[in-house]
């Protein structure tokens, strides 16, 4: 099937991300890989998508699930070469599906080529000003140069050695220490990456997600100034933070835009920036970076009163900017939608998985319900609808992998330690110190997919999984829900292609329903789309039922549901 040249074929479609490590694994090591993705082309294309965005797959330590760059032009072996790269972008697209990468401006691994020649080399030198080297506070240099905090570790600057061994400078880090930001006011770095952008383009790859778009550029005038609290989302909307959304970051996407222009299609880039939606939207403008994800969902309450406040802001602030809305409910660093709205009103996500799922009981039946429902209404809005691996399949969250196989930082680096009593097994407590984990992280949504509901890693692969899968996977596998009348998956295939069939313009009209409980809007050919969140049942008006999110009998609509209709106009 041939792409269409069409400049704007994402305005509207549907993305399907693939968390390459836990997807298929073809050579049964384990860790799913560019092969196994290969594999699934025609599962993909069962989907009615319109394109995948794989994280990254490229060499890295796996200090941070590949978010921590060795190499950016390359594909880490153990999941294949850059030959299996090309055979799966031809067979994705020779299925009509697009090919998005991630990009991660922000920082590299500590092992990338650069990093290891900055530490090789002296302070001042130019390996050191691609990345954000100082000198340390204190007498001998031994505190860090401030109090910049760091998202998964407690300070945002680790310690160098010098070639000799000695302790040298420090350098910023706003994730792990194995992640060190780059200098984005070094002309080296801001080339290199259009370098990587191309190289990538070269390769037939249509787009590219952009990590913590918002974190590029930094004052490091103000390095004198306190920034205790990391919460990009919290920070005055003036572009003029220390850390976050500097206006200035904005020259970086032009210029990418000059080099996505180059090509035909131009290719597409969606930002990763987490900011009020305002800020977020000025990434998605048309000489900038085209889409921005829109996470207002994510957090959102289950109402209709919030889900349409939402709705209607990110429409217009779309309009305002030239870019369409996108639509999110799940991705690689959230909880799953299916467990969030499982879980009594009240229960603070984080806290609940931290205690492996024992604070409060999960109602999984009602979670995947309503999990399907706001589904079925993000998919019918105007825009770009993203879906995560797994989704389709109505996975929860594994909220009890055992602490010994948990991988993210997240995990093991948020701990603080507490000076007590231990008593192991039994004996007489002695005096010891508690390590106490404050964050579980995000391992639970990033368990390898079951692909089928026999087998020792549910068909994953040969070779078992690098997170253990729960039991209860086999009841959700791909082939115990393959042709399987109201599956979820069956559902998602129904819905994504009649999406596509009746897809129009990028306008919606809410119609009157009555009930502050239910939302009501057409596009404008007929095709209605009615929640339910939890009014009354809900008389539905004329038409053909394209789909439900929950099969319900007769012409009214049950509370936690979503029907579309399509009528004659
Ligand atoms: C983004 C990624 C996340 C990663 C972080 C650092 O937020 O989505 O997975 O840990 O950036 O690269």
């Amino acid at each position: 099937m041939a792409l269409s040249k069409d400049p704007d074929w994402w305005r509207q479609a549907a993305i399907y991300q693939i968390y390459p490590r836990s997807f298929k694994d073809s050579n049964g090591d384990g860790l799913g890989d560019i092969p196994g993705i290969t594999s699934k082309a025609k599962y993909l294309k069962s989907l009615s998508l319109d394109a995948v965005w794989l994280s990254p797959f490229f060499p890295s330590p796996l200090a941070d699930g590949g978010y921590d760059v060795a190499d950016y032009r390359n594909v880490d072996p153990r999941l294949g070469t850059l030959e299996d790269f090309d055979q799966m972008v031809k067979a994705l697209h020779d299925e009509g599906i697009r090919v998005f990468v991630d990009i991660v401006p922000n920082h590299s691994s500590d092992q990338h080529v650069w990093f290891q020649e900055a530490l090789a080399s002296k302070p001042g030198s130019k390996a050191r000003d691609r990345y954000i080297f100082r000198d340390g506070r204190g007498k001998n240099g031994e505190l860090p140069p401030n109090d910049w905090v760091s998202h998964f570790a407690p300070s945002a600057w680790t310690r160098s050695k010098n070639p000799d061994g000695t302790p040298g400078q420090w350098y910023l880090h706003l994730f792990a220490p194995e992640q060190p930001d780059f200098n984005w006011d070094n002309r080296e770095v801001q080339l290199d990456f259009l370098k990587t952008l191309r190289f990538w383009s070269d390769r037939g790859v249509d787009g590219f997600r952009v990590d913590v778009a918002h974190a590029l550029k930094k004052d490091l005038s103000k390095l004198n100034k306190s920034y205790p609290k990391i919460d990009s989302f919290g920070i005055n909307q003036h572009g003029k933070d220390i850390l976050f959304d500097r206006d200035e970051v904005h020259e970086v996407y032009r210029e990418w835009r000059k080099v996505f222009n180059e090509y035909n299609p131009p290719r597409v880039a969606v930002a990763e920036a987490y900011l009020q939606a305002k800020r977020r939207m000025i990434y998605a403008r048309p000489d900038e970076l085209g889409q921005a994800f829109n996470f207002d969902l994510l957090g959102a309450q289950y109402d209709a009163r919030t889900y349409k406040r939402i709705v209607s802001e990110n429409l217009e602030l779309a309009k305002n900017e030239g870019s369409s809305s996108t639509w999110v409910l799940n991705n690689h660093d959230q909880v799953r939608h299916t467990t969030k709205l499982g879980l009594p009103k009240g229960t603070k996500v984080h806290e609940w998985l931290l205690s492996d799922g024992k604070d409060a009981p999960l109602d999984r039946k009602l979670g995947l319900t309503r999990a399907k429902a706001a589904t079925l209404f993000t998919m019918a809005l105007p825009g770009c609808v993203y879906i995560y691996q797994g989704e389709e399949l109505g996975l929860f969250e594994v909220e009890d992998i055992p602490h010994h196989d948990l991988q993210d930082p997240v995990w093991y680096r948020n701990i603080i330690t507490k000076r007590q009593r231990i008593s192991f097994g039994g004996r007489k407590p002695i005096n010891g110190v508690a390590v106490i984990h404050t964050e579980k992280g995000r391992d639970g949504c990033r368990v390898p997919l079951p692909w089928s509901s026999s087998g020792k890693s549910f068909g994953f692969g040969s070779g078992g999984a690098h997170l253990p899968q729960p039991l209860w996977f086999k009841d959700f596998a791909v082939d115990a829900q393959n042709n399987v009348k109201d599956s979820t998956l069956e559902i998602y295939r129904t819905a994504l292609a009649a999406r596509k069939k009746f897809q129009s313009t990028e306008e919606l009209t809410w119609l009157k329903s009555g009930d502050p409980e239910v939302l009501h809007f057409t596009r404008d050919n007929g095709w209605h789309c009615i929640i339910n969140f939890q009014g009354k049942p809900y008389t539905l008006p004329k038409g053909e039922i394209l789909v439900a999110s929950t099969p319900f009998k007769g012409r009214k609509l049950p509370k936690d549901t979503c029907v579309w209709i399509k009528t004659d106009k």
